[in-house]
């Protein structure tokens, strides 16, 4: 299939509306990442979705809106919380989990009797959306792959499997969406990522972090989310996180002899570091590094290098997902060194 290129100007975004609204699949940018997109309405257009990808059909998808009052069709309740949390970070990168209404096709939901609602505050895609519908999208890129973060990652990935992409430039945080689930007992994060648990907890009181965000599933252990049981994130280069304080991990590096290997690491490692690296910023600036991360992955395979050491990401903050989405790319290889990250 030839893959139609558009450009941000509203007459391009209503063909892509037009495409959506016909039972096509089309890539849409966002503020998190690239999304590939289909009327959440139609079970047959979002099948094609999991197609392009390769995804799991088990993998349910977000449904994005570009108005709150889209929400109340798609859910079957929408609790006091759900209401605080859309009116202090939506639009914006929070997916809110809900009890699903009738409506949702079982391809977006994956047979779970909840629905995953986001709106996204990139005006492209809330152009989009309002042109069309409702809008199933999970990220566009293939399945188990580093997610695009510009409009190159998508044709790298998509190019002649849908039916149209949407140029909109870089996408600011780079990592996807925070994701919460107000559908168990307590409000639990099963996705870290541009809204903080800090910011969370202000919101809505103490919430529950799943042990996925930062561990393996245990050997049978039933995924809360089931993204979490799928390799994620990773280029073709092998990736291992060195977790310890800084001289550990300087040692560390600055004795392998491998050829092909890199050092993904912070703006302040690397005169310490006699390895070829990519930096991700600087390193308490977790803004700037999650911006970074996926170019970053996709650009170690580009330079052809075979193995990538990361340098551990601090477990604050918006790093807290940098830290999630650096141990699923490197499938949790994870070498512990000497103290704790910087000290
Ligand atoms: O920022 C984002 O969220 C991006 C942009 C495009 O909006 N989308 C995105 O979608 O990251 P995706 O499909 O790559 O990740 C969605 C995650 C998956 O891990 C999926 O398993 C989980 O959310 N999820 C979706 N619906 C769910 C549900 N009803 N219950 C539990 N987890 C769910
Ligand atoms: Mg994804």
């Amino acid at each position: 299939m030839k893959t139609l290129i558009l450009s941000s100007d509203d007459e391009d975004i209503k063909k892509a509306a037009e495409i959506i609204m016909h039972g096509g699949i089309a890539a849409m940018p966002t503020e998190t990442v690239y999304g590939l997109a289909a009327d959440a309405l139609n079970g047959n257009a979002v099948r094609k979705i999991f197609k392009a990808k390769g995804r799991p059909m088990d993998n349910p998808l977000i449904v994005h809106i570009s108005d709150i009052s889209q929400i109340y069709p798609l859910v079957r309740d929408f609790p006091e919380k759900a209401a605080i949390l859309a009116e202090k970070f939506w639009p914006g990168p929070l997916t809110i989990i809900l009890p699903k209404s009738d409506i949702i096709p079982v391809e977006v939901s994956a047979e779970l009797n909840t629905v995953a609602i986001r709106f996204p505050s990139h005006k492209t895609a809330q152009k989009l959306i309002s042109m069309s519908s409702p809008l199933a999208a999970p990220s566009a890129n293939l399945s188990g792959s580093p997610s695009p973060t510009s409009f190159r990652h998508v044709l790298e990935d998509m190019n002649g499997r849908i039916d149209a992409v949407i140029d909109g430039g870089d996408c600011e945080v780079g990592v996807e969406s925070t994701v919460i689930t107000l559908a168990a007992e307590i409000p639990t994060l099963l996705r870290p990522g541009g809204i903080t648990v800090e910011q969370l907890e202000t919101a809505i009181g103490k919430i529950q972090i799943s042990s996925a965000v930062t561990n393996p599933l245990a050997e049978g252990e039933k995924a809360e989310s089931p993204g979490m049981k799928y390799r994620h994130y990773s280029p073709k280069a092998k990736v291992i996180l060195l977790d310890g304080g800084n001289d550990a991990f300087y040692r560390y590096i600055n004795k392998i002899t491998d050829k092909d290997t890199a050092v993904l690491c912070y703006s302040e490692d690397i005169e310490h570091i006699n390895l070829p690296y990519i930096p991700i910023g600087k390193r308490y600036d977790y803004d700037e590094q999650a911006h970074l991360l996926f170019t970053a992955l996709r650009k170690a395979d580009e330079m052809g290098f075979a193995a990538v050491y990361a340098h551990c990401p601090e477990k604050k903050g918006v790093g807290l997902a940098v830290y999630n989405r650096i141990i699923r790319a490197a499938g949790f290889n994870i070498i512990r060194l000497e103290g704790t990250e910087n000290k």
